[in-house]
């Protein structure tokens, strides 16, 4: 089988970790008798410079053809203001294809303490609705006499888009541990919340197998810390899970672990494979990136394409090398990042 792969660096580091993880991700596609053929596009602040846009304007529609989407950052704001770059590439791929779910994994790996120091291992997948809610865009601004008097900003929570990702949470509690948690503030928001709440119990409905927790945000926010063990998969809203996933990657140990899938639960389009983090140009070009966040969410790619041996024997790989304390300076080690992934090349 061959999977056709878009491959989207970006920028700053963004190229250097793409460049780092997919000589990997293609050999434990041929160990595991499978190819994988990726097409590079250049696409990013560069790209801006001398086109004018942040990608050509079938940019999404050419995407459609692959298999998947493997991107490693974008911005560079000395060169291109982050709301144009982000905008006009991320956001417009994540709206273009309608990759309404965003699922983030946070476990420590082997050998990996994080700022916990917890010897409970955790293993949470949080699952971030990704095109609505609080992020809707809607409101507006009064103002009187030259003065802002009132600003109002909407969250638009639909029954369509509530349900898909309510559904797709419950779809991956059945792979997992079975136990789900939905996450809300509707004591105070009475609204929107309460929907959210009544769809859970709507959609629980199908899925009576998966043991359902109602947490309100803040709870949940603190249980992360104090109790990360006792969680599994964690639905939430745009704003509540954007927040709550910066919580899960600071427990994993950083923005050189954390991974991210965006997908259309359903399906017809390529879902979108990326590390948590940006372009850092703060260490732009002197290889201290730490490609694991890349290579790991190679691995959610490798699992969403249906290789699930290959997504287990790449996660393997990395754990086998971080168990030996190996690893980039953010790790509290001394490999370049094309040495971490050749590391990892050598555990396949
Ligand atoms: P950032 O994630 O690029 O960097 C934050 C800090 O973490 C920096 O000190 C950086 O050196 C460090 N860091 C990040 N990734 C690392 C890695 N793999 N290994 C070691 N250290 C790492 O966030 P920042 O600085 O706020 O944004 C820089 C640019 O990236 C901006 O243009 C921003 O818009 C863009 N950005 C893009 C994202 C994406 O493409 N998904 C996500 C976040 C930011
Ligand atoms: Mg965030």
């Amino acid at each position: 089988k061959n999977y056709r792969i878009a491959l989207l660096p970006g920028d700053g580091i963004g190229s250097e970790v793409m460049e780092a993880a997919w000589p990997v991700l293609q050999t434990v596609a041929e160990r595991q008798g499978f190819s994988l053929e990726g097409d590079w596009l250049p696409w990013s602040c560069d790209y801006y410079l001398k086109h004018g846009t942040m990608m050509p304007a079938d940019g999404v529609e050419q995407l459609r053809a692959f298999d998947a989407i493997y991107l490693g950052a974008v911005g560079l704001p000395a060169t291109v203001p982050d709301h144009v770059s982000l905008r006009e590439l991320l956001l417009a791929i994540r709206q273009g294809l309608d990759l309404s779910v965003n699922a983030r994994p946070h476990r420590l790996l082997a050998g990996v303490k994080g700022p916990l120091r917890t010897d409970r291992p955790f293993d949470i997948l949080c699952i971030r609705e990704n095109t609505e809610g609080e992020y809707a865009g809607a409101g507006g601004r009064v103002h009187r006499g030259g003065e802002l008097e009132v600003a109002v900003e909407t969250a638009i929570f639909t029954r369509a888009g509530v349900e898909r990702v309510l559904r797709h949470g419950f779809e991956q509690a059945r792979l997992r541990g079975g136990k789900l948690a939905s996450v809300t503030k509707s004591n105070a928001q009475r609204h929107s919340m309460v929907f959210w709440d009544e769809m859970t119990d709507r959609v629980a409905a199908d899925y009576p197998d998966v043991a359902v927790t109602r947490y309100h945000v803040d709870a949940i926010a603190a249980r992360m810390i104090t109790h990360p063990e006792t969680l599994d998969v964690v639905v939430a809203s745009n704003l509540f899970g954007d927040i709550l996933t910066d919580i899960g990657a600071a427990i994993q140990g950083g923005l050189g672990f954390a991974a991210s899938a965006n997908i259309n639960p359903a399906g017809g389009v390529p879902g979108m494979f990326e590390p948590v983090h940006g372009s850092a140009p703060d260490i732009m070009g002197l290889g201290l990136a730490n490609p694991l966040a890349t290579l790991w969410a190679g691995a959610l790619m490798l699992r969403h394409l249906g290789e699930i041996a290959a997504a287990e024997a790449l996660m393997a790989a990395i754990e086998k090398v971080t168990a030996t304390g190996a690893g980039t300076p953010d790790m509290g080690g001394d490999l370049s990042t094309t040495q971490l992934a050749a590391a990892v090349t050598a555990a396949l």
